[in-house]
């Protein structure tokens, strides 16, 4: 293991080791190795140089065909070129100046033309700031407090959106939110039933894109009576489609399933990487997002407004949502064919443009370690226990080589896993 640190990743490993001098655990967060779902470490790089199109290069030269999209935000290409002119155009003029520019009024109109449920739109930067809006706005609105949530959903890293037992979380951070399990009507009901009085919110991602855990589809008219309860109880039905907002429906992963939210919240893939979030909501919510106090230094900023706008109208040229699930079928089937090929039966859930795999007949998750490290030695970038991102500018020749190098990394888990050909 070490000797593949060393010899690919000698410059991202040095680089690493200056980084935790200075820099709190190396690299921060999910994208360091001590949180990392890139496992085993030692088979991955951990700085990048540049990316462009569907592809990355990394510090120390190595070539990588990208499925984790800087989880997410690229949707359209690395450096997409419209974007970036539009960029540069509103770099020219302006970005963060002491009043929004006109671009603001512009994108709320395009995002309000382009999501079904939107009757307006505020800008922030990260997921977070708006899935943490949605929970202000919903209190705002209903006069009640607490959140119902699915448990191992994913809203962000402010407190209220935590785990109990973290480190700095304590047990108040967490004294709004109620838990249900996903595709539980009947859980939900009982809570509803017993605390309707005090649920302001309910918030969902459209489906269930945990981590370390296979991902599922709302089952048969369950957002439909997910609705119907909120509707009927005074609760505000909040859509968090940071992760898949774009990826499966331009007009709202909402529509895409057939139920109309109060709120959905947006960031990664609206901007193609440049800093932006947004909440969008019907007009009944309108006068409580307006009377909430909530701002940032940089919301306004024209330049990653002007990137979201060029991201959005290029989306639509390409009807990037359906493109996008496209390409993630003929990977899915392909990759699974591959698995098949050398006796492993490989599940393949959520949407295909925000795939997540795994070898079910070995519950160790070893054997979904070996495949991701022997793509990442060979220049395609899997990730163990994440879902991963399709993008707009992936090729039939990106996907004709990951099928190559997934068949020889298939090999090598069928020789050194006997439970990954086990089926199930
Ligand atoms: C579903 C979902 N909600 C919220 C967030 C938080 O977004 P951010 O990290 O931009 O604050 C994420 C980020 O991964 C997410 O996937």
């Amino acid at each position: 293991m070490q000797a593949i640190a060393t010899e690919r990743y000698a410059r991202t490993r040095a680089l690493f080791e200056r980084g935790l001098k200075v820099i709190p655990g190396g690299i921060p967060g999910h994208l360091g190795p001590v949180q990392s779902q890139f496992i085993p470490v030692d088979s991955y790089l951990f700085y990048v140089e540049r990316a462009k199109g569907s592809r990355f290069w990394d510090v120390d030269g190595n070539e990588f065909i990208d499925y984790m999209c800087a989880f997410g935000p690229n949707v359209l290409g690395y450096n997409n070129e419209l974007v970036d002119q539009a960029a540069a155009r509103q770099s020219q003029l302006g970005n963060c100046m002491p009043m929004p520019g006109e671009i603001q009024v512009e994108l709320a109109e395009l995002l309000v033309e382009t999501i079904e449920i939107a009757d307006w739109a505020f800008f922030a930067k990260n997921g977070n700031d708006v899935t943490s809006l949605a929970v202000m706005a919903a209190r705002a609105h209903t006069g009640k407090t607490k959140t119902v949530l699915f448990k191992g959903g994913y809203h962000g890293v402010a407190p209220w959106t935590q785990k109990h037992g973290r480190p700095g979380i304590t047990r108040e951070d967490l004294a709004n939110n109620i838990y249900v399990k996903w595709n539980d009507l009947e859980g939900l009901e009982n809570v509803i039933r017993r605390q309707k009085d005090e649920i302001a919110c309910l918030m969902a991602t459209p489906y269930h894109h945990p981590i370390f855990e296979d991902n599922a589809l709302p089952a048969p008219g369950f957002w439909q009576e997910v609705e119907r309860l909120c509707r009927a109880n005074d609760i505000v039905l909040a859509v968090d489609d940071v992760r898949a907002g774009f990826r499966l429906d331009l007009a709202g992963s909402a529509h895409y399933f057939g139920f109309t939210p109060d709120l959905a919240a947006y960031c990664k893939a609206i901007g193609n990487g440049y800093a932006i979030s947004a909440l969008v909501g019907r007009d009944e919510l309108r006068s409580a997002v307006t009377d909430v106090f909530y701002t940032g230094s940089y919301w306004s900023s024209a330049v990653p407004m002007a990137a979201a706008a060029a991201t959005v109208r290029e989306l639509h040229r390409l009807d990037g949502a359906n493109l996008m699930l496209r390409l993630g079928s003929a990977l899915t089937e392909g990759l699974r064919e591959r698995a098949g090929d050398h006796g492993i039966r490989l599940r393949i859930s959520g949407a295909p443009s925000m795939f997540y795999m795994s070898i079910p007949s070995d519950d160790s998750l070893r054997s979904m370690q070996t495949f991701s490290s022997e793509c990442a030695r060979r220049g395609v970038f899997f990730t163990s226990h994440h879902n991963h991102f399709i993008n707009c500018s992936l090729t039939d020749d990106d996907i004709a080589r990951t099928l190559e190098v997934a068949d020889e990394a298939f090999d090598v888990v069928a020789k050194t896993h006997p439970k990954a050909t086990q089926g199930e």
